[in-house]
């Protein structure tokens, strides 16, 4: 079972994959939780606030240090061990390997920034990995932080079915290789020939033969690698 802690002002984002599709049923299935803390119920003030006017002028706000860490504090009462997860443009790129170095981990804590992002103290003091989706700057952690709860829920045992995720791109180091289903023909278009021949080793080859073609048009760089 692996757990994900939340921090975010945001927690209703999160029915998006609570609630559908394959995270969702790894719920069901007890293999995965997911907790939402909202960052306001740890602002010291009435007014809710978590940030503030960045020291140096500039613009935008910056979320402040008292409230996170509060809020970390709390999770880490009842999983000592929960890695912090700061989701930001200047993280370690998300990729399939780094998803599968996460999944093995019991328990991850995932602070989604706003704004300008968190009071830099967080990252040095509190935070043990930051993780980038991609380079460019989307609004909020949020997104992002749905984006690794399923990429990484894919790889923890059971979530998916045994063969679903073997062939999927990445998991040799090449693409997936391209898929058909019915009907045989349409507009003209044709399945190939060797899909309906019921012959599963020429079907494996050809598999492997366009996975090997797909990468070497799209992906080069994995060619490379
Ligand atoms: C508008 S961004 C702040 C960007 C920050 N000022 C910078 O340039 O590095 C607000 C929040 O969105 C999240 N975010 C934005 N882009 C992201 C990315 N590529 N990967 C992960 N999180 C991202 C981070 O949590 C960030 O704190």
């Amino acid at each position: 079972m692996m757990r994900f802690d939340v921090i975010t002002l945001f927690p209703d984002m999160f029915c998006a994959i609570k609630d559908e599709g394959v995270v969702a049923r790894g719920i069901k299935k007890s293999l995965l939780e997911i907790h939402t803390w909202q960052l306001r119920d740890y602002s010291d003030n009435k007014y809710r606030n978590v940030d503030d006017k960045p020291y140096g002028g500039g613009a935008g706000m910056v979320m402040q240090v008292k409230p996170i860490r509060s809020c970390i504090e709390q999770i880490k009462q009842k999983n000592p061990s929960s890695k912090i997860i700061y989701l930001s443009p200047q993280g370690q790129k998300l990729t399939h390997q780094l998803a599968i170095e996460i999944s093995k981990l019991e328990s991850v804590t995932l602070l989604c920034g706003r704004y300008e992002g968190v009071d830099e103290r967080v990252i040095e003091h509190d935070v043990d990995l930051e993780v980038s989706i991609g380079d460019y700057v989307i609004s909020g952690g949020e997104l992002a932080a749905m984006v690794l709860i399923d990429s990484v829920s894919r790889h923890v045992p059971g979530v998916l079915g045994n063969v679903e995720s073997l062939n999927d791109s990445f998991a040799n180091g090449l693409l997936d290789y391209p898929h058909y289903t019915r009907p045989e023909i349409i507009d003209g278009q044709q399945v190939p020939e060797v899909l309906l021949s019921g012959h599963q080793a020429n079907i494996d080859a050809w598999r492997e033969d366009q996975s090997l073609k797909s990468t070497k048009k799209k992906r080069q760089d994995l060619i490379k690698k």
